[in-house]
């Protein structure tokens, strides 16, 4: 993107962030969900936050649904506005994981590019984690009725239907939920975090 600002000078923090990280317990970071629309990310990310909130842990989860109502109201479902979609929350997500918290952000981002970037605005503390069902799970499952839609014509560029979902090939972790119960899946982001995070 070009920086249409000019004549601007970053300050840096009064408090470092070993002195967060020192208060807190646990480093600051971005765990990024991405996987197809029913694949189990917004059920998962507010599970994990609350298990990782009773554990102690400073955490938010940022989800499309929720971010597309307020910061990201203007966008829709065309790449371009994925991709602006994908770029304000990757903004957000390293903003909030330089304060100290562990962000769970949980995002169709469908695109690698997208998802690349959102790594660069904090390459230090992104962890991509790829909530994993096939297409068949997730439109059997289809929570919202939306596949149903999007067969039928009635909403366009759906992902997985008339949209491309780009899978990560190097993700830092898979959790497969058409084959591992939630519980499962959140034993195993739990000891990713703690192993990841801890301070
Ligand atoms: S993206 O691709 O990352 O910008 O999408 P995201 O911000 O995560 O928003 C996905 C949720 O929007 C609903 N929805 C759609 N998804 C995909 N394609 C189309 N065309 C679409 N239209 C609406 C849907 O509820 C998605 O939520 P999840 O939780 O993924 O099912």
């Amino acid at each position: 993107i070009t920086v249409r600002s000019t004549n601007i000078t970053a300050v840096g923090h009064a408090v470092p962030h070993a002195a967060r990280a020192a208060r807190n317990g646990h480093k600051g970071g971005v765990l990024w969900f991405t996987g197809l629309s029913g694949a189990g990310k917004s059920t998962l990310a507010l599970e994990l936050e609350r298990e990782l909130f009773t554990r102690g842990y400073q955490t938010y989860v940022l989800d499309g649904d929720n971010v597309r109502t307020g910061l990201n109201a203007n966008l829709g479902f065309s790449p371009e506005d994925r991709a602006e979609n994908i770029r304000r929350v990757g903004e957000v997500a390293a903003l909030f994981a330089d304060a100290g918290f562990l962000v769970i952000s949980s995002f169709i981002s469908p695109y690698r590019s997208d998802r690349e970037r959102a790594r660069a605005a904090a390459p230090e503390a992104f962890h991509e984690i790829y909530v994993k069902a096939s297409l068949e799970a997730c439109e059997s499952r289809d929570p919202k009725g939306l596949y149903a839609r999007a067969r039928k014509g009635e909403i366009a560029e759906f992902t997985g239907i008339s949209s491309p979902y780009e899978a990560p090939e190097t993700p830092e972790l898979v959790v497969p939920t058409d084959s591992l119960s939630i519980e499962e899946c959140l034993a195993r982001l739990i000891a990713y975090v703690d192993k990841a995070f801890k301070a």
